[in-house]
């Protein structure tokens, strides 16, 4: 243990739509197939005691009851107050709907051990269940394609929860410029983040601009090209992020590992990452990545066109029956699928 720290105060931040301002760089807490919820506990532990004031959770992810666990003694040891932390949950797709998601945000409020969050996203837009690692080709015979007004009933009540004190901020993910114009037309309450699958090789130029030019932040997951990603989540065309040769190519002139250079592209493109890590060096040089030695404006040129379009969480697990393949629930088109 190297114990290293970064100053808070040196880390960047966001400011969002409603004038709450969001740190820079979050740790994600999925710990996919082969991180246990105490280690995801302890690696929150030590990047809140490093200088992390950022933690994006999930009710899905299975570990919020152990990341509670890491909060309340990060609060007793005095090593940081509830105020200074940011920490984001997401609603899962079984929760949809009217009775539920103020359920869902309770469960989530009190597995952390908190009486607010900051940020409350829908995880994605269809409320279709499947087990926790399912196979990639099962199909639940319950799956609907994104349906508006079912969707809107679910972010009424996300609203509700800003009202009641709940959340402070909700925001979408996975979502697409189709759907996200139809939410804007009729939400109340505007999403105020967005968060989506941003790395080099995937870098959605199309929804990124609109929703930047919606006022709305991206929040970047899989920044790093999630190298460790379950094997069901992998496919013969994916590309590799740090194996990249414009990646490569940026980290040795800066020193460092392309994973560090990925985070970089990402905040100086005024996204968020949200990377995860279990190896305190790692968690260092990832915070420390929007603190100093920003990439030039010619390296970010020659990262844009690194751009492979090569989308790693496909998603095909939430297909209903009749869809046509995974690209159905992107909207490629610009149409939304199956409606
Ligand atoms: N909204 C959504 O639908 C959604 C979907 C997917 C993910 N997410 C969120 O996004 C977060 C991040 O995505 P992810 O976990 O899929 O992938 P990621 O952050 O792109 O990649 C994590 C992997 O990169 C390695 N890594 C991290 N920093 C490194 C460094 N400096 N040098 C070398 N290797 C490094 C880690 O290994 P070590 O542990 O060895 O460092 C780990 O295997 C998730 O944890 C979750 O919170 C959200």
């Amino acid at each position: 243990m190297s114990n290293q720290t970064v100053d808070p105060a040196s880390v960047p931040y966001f400011t969002l739509a409603g004038g709450d301002k969001i740190p820079a760089i979050g740790l994600g807490t999925f710990g996919s197939d082969h991180v246990s919820p105490v280690q995801v506990a302890e690696t929150v532990k030590a990047a809140i005691k490093m200088g992390y004031r950022h933690i994006d959770c999930a009710s899905v992810y299975g570990n919020e009851k152990e990341i509670g666990e890491a909060f309340k003694e990060v609060f007793d040891e005095g090593i940081v107050s509830r105020e200074q932390l940011w920490i984001t949950s997401k609603l899962w797709n079984d929760m949809h709907g009217k009775g539920d998601v103020l359920l869902s945000c309770a469960q989530t409020l009190k597995d952390l051990g908190l009486d607010y969050l900051d940020l409350y996203l829908v995880h994605w837009p269809f409320p279709n269940y499947h087990p926790p690692g399912c196979d990639v080709e099962s199909r639940s015979k319950d799956a609907k394609p994104y349906i508006h007004e079912k969707y809107m009933e679910t972010w009424y009540q996300m609203e509700r929860l800003v009202a009641a004190g709940l959340v402070k901020n909700i925001g979408t993910s996975n979502m697409t410029i189709p759907k996200m114009k139809l939410v804007l037309r009729d939400a109340k309450i505007k999403p105020v983040c967005n968060e989506m699958e941003l790395h080099p090789n995937f870098q959605q130029p199309e929804l990124f601009n609109f929703i930047k030019e919606q006022g709305i932040q991206p929040i970047g997951f899989s920044p790093i090209g999630s190298p460790a990603r379950p094997e069901r989540d992998r496919t013969a065309e994916d590309t590799v992020d740090i194996e990249d040769p414009a990646v490569k190519n940026i980290a040795e002139a800066h020193n460092i590992h392309p994973a560090v250079v990925c985070l970089k592209w990402a905040y100086k493109r005024g996204q968020l990452p949200i990377p995860f890590s279990t190896k305190e060096r790692n968690l260092y040089s990832n915070l420390m990545a929007v603190v100093e030695d920003p990439l030039t404006n010619s390296e970010m040129k020659e990262l844009e066109g690194a751009d492979k379009g090569c989308r790693l969480i496909k998603g095909q697990v939430f297909l209903w029956e009749g869809s046509n393949g995974w690209e159905d629930l992107w909207d490629a088109d610009g149409i939304i699928s199956g409606v």
